[in-house]
């Protein structure tokens, strides 16, 4: 008998950044991060997960083409946890059949073009971690999901819960305590939409494991975020979150993203995350916004940049339109999705 499970999780675009390991075997952060989960429809890894005595290795399969699974690679530390408390489960219900003892095939596939330039890892590791619970009838919490997706990638931790999502650092050397919570469900705020503007689909140039190591190796810009910077922006945008005020939820992302790119900026050597194009996004948001600022208004959009040069724009759904537009009119080629700079996405969180 074969047993299989599907799941499916979204990517995540953070307001807080994580940016810094303090353990990088466990993948323990250097300060809590909060993000906003997008719409399920839109972009989202699906894995399905099958268990059977017949089979005689564990296998992988990303988009079609198989890859590799490294002995004690992450991915393999994903399978290893999960099949242990499968194992514990099977301790206790003796009659359950041992799944945890056979191996697996895992097929995952992105909804999304992975040339679009938007990480994947972060979906995927949580679907593949939602998948296994799933074949393994696990009885697991999201949060205690997230401890397992965390050590496929650490953004990961935060696709296991849908709407306004925090990860806790934690404290603890084993990173018992190193989870992702829920702030507000993505039902307490439907009016946040995201828009995803693909400004280059290079790979690209230094990836976010090797670059938030050589940041905490060399920046002393990142210990002041940490010590004195992030505690109290965590706290008032879970307050803005909570009371649904855009205004102050907007400002601290804009300026979050622009104290990470300052991070990665005061690496030595420096890295260089964004573009022309990404800080002509940056421009016209602030134009956008202080018109409405002069006109007595609130801040109508947020932009922030994970480590490439995509923008995403946070923005309430009454203001979506207009900011297509404007974008659309400054930026010709950005309704094309396959030309160097697209847009799409545009009902994203939800
Ligand atoms: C800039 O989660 O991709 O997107 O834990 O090494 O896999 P690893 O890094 P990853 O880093 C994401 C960095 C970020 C900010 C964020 O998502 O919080």
């Amino acid at each position: 008998m074969v047993y299989q499970a599907t799941a499916s999780a979204p990517v995540n675009i953070a307001c807080i950044k994580y940016w810094g390991k303090r353990d990088t075997k466990l993948i323990l952060p250097t300060n809590d991060s909060l993000s906003v989960t997008l719409d399920q429809d839109h972009l989202r890894s699906t894995t399905t997960s099958r268990a059977d005595p017949s089979f005689t290795k564990d296998r992988l399969w990303l988009n079609g083409t198989e890859e590799e699974i490294k002995p004690n690679g992450r991915t393999a530390t994903c399978i290893a946890e999960m099949k242990r408390l499968r194992a514990d489960l099977e301790a206790e219900k003796p009659n359950e059949p041992k799944l945890s003892q056979f191996y697996v095939h895992i097929a995952s596939k992105n909804n999304f073009p992975t040339a679009a330039g938007l990480a994947s890892s972060a979906s995927g590791f949580a679907a593949l971690v939602k998948s296994l619970a799933s074949l393994y009838q696990l009885p697991s919490t999201p949060s205690e999901l997230s401890l397992i997706a965390r050590q496929g990638s650490g953004s990961a931790c935060r696709s296991l819960f849908g709407g306004f999502v925090a990860w806790e650092m934690g404290s603890s050397p084993d990173g018992s305590d190193s989870l992702a919570v829920e702030i507000a469900p993505r039902e307490h705020w439907p009016e946040i939409h995201a828009l995803i503007c693909v400004v280059s689909d290079d790979k690209k140039g230094t990836s976010s494991t090797s670059g938030m190591q050589r940041t905490v190796e060399t920046s002393t810009l990142l210990q002041h975020r940490i010590k004195h910077v992030v505690p109290e922006r965590m706290k008032v945008i879970s307050e803005a979150i909570k009371k649904r005020d855009f205004n102050t939820f907007a400002k601290i992302t804009m300026q979050d993203s622009n104290q990470f790119h300052a991070v990665a900026l005061d690496t030595d050597p420096p890295i260089f995350y964004m573009n022309d194009v990404s800080r002509a996004i940056i421009s016209l948001i602030v134009e956008y916004n202080r018109v409405s600022v002069d006109a007595g208004g609130p801040l109508k959009a947020a932009y922030t940049y994970d480590a490439g040069p995509n923008a995403v724009i946070y923005t309430l759904k009454e203001n979506v339109k207009e900011i297509v537009e404007l974008v659309v009119n400054y930026f010709p080629q950005a309704n094309q999705f396959k030309d160097p700079f697209g847009l799409f996405g545009s009902d994203g969180v939800q």
